[in-house]
């Protein structure tokens, strides 16, 4: 179901987020992950740029409203700095508050926010908006790259407070029925260009979860902390 429906015509045919705003929005959101950095390992401005950056490539390519597409990238993760390990509606006040401050309108603020909502990994489904798949694909990349295992995986741990096995249950539970089912990326760009890292991704996870039953690989992890 597409949130973008309910939107007044002026914001579905008009202005969106004024490239000033958006600028005010990316200041007030980096300056947030900077004095927060160490409570964000995982979903600091590293990831909350990449997402950005990518986001934007996506909604080029699927002829959706970048500037909203944009913002909404850089708002995304706010409800990491209010709460740890908490869904994305849990950041909406904040969200919010950065948006008014930034001057965005109050109904494209709204479907900033439900698109985020939109988005999430845990619920999205296979007819999302356009919106919402061009910020769902770039998250979900961030995820997907081979890289993310090697060098990010234990900075998550550490910022929500969760086990490997937690960790190695929800990615295979949440993205396996996504993937298996076609729409793990929503752009035939991206699928084209990351089903592999996300096939080979989600079979690591699958066999970390599988060695975490060996007794003998959870007395190596014990001694090693
Ligand atoms: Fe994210």
């Amino acid at each position: 179901m597409s949130v973008s429906s309910p939107l007044p015509a002026s914001v579905e045919h008009g202005e969106s987020v004024p490239r000033h705003a958006v600028d005010h929005v990316e200041a007030r959101v980096r300056a947030l992950c900077e004095r927060y950095a160490r409570k964000l390992p995982f979903h600091g401005w590293h990831h909350v740029g990449f997402v950005r950056d990518k986001s934007v490539e996506f909604a080029r390519l699927n002829g959706s409203d970048v500037s909203v597409v944009e913002t909404a990238a850089l708002v995304h993760d706010v409800n990491y700095l209010v709460r740890r390990n908490s869904p994305a509606a849990a950041g909406s006040g904040l969200r919010r508050a950065v948006l008014a401050d930034a001057g965005v309108a109050d109904p494209v603020a709204e479907w900033i926010d439900a698109l985020v909502d939109e988005a999430e990994m845990r619920t999205r489904h296979r007819h999302i908006s356009r919106e919402a798949q061009a910020l769902s694909d770039a998250d979900t990349l961030f995820k997907a790259l081979p890289v993310t295992p090697v060098v990010l995986a234990h900075r998550y741990l550490a910022e929500n407070g969760v086990s490997l096995r937690e960790l190695a249950n929800k990615i295979v539970g949440e993205q396996r029925g996504a993937h298996d089912e076609g729409f793990y990326f929503y752009s035939p760009a991206a699928a084209a260009a990351y089903s592999r890292w996300a096939t080979a991704n989600l079979e690591l996870w699958q066999c970390i979860k599988e060695s975490l039953d060996d007794p003998t690989v959870e007395r190596l992890l014990t001694a090693v902390g």
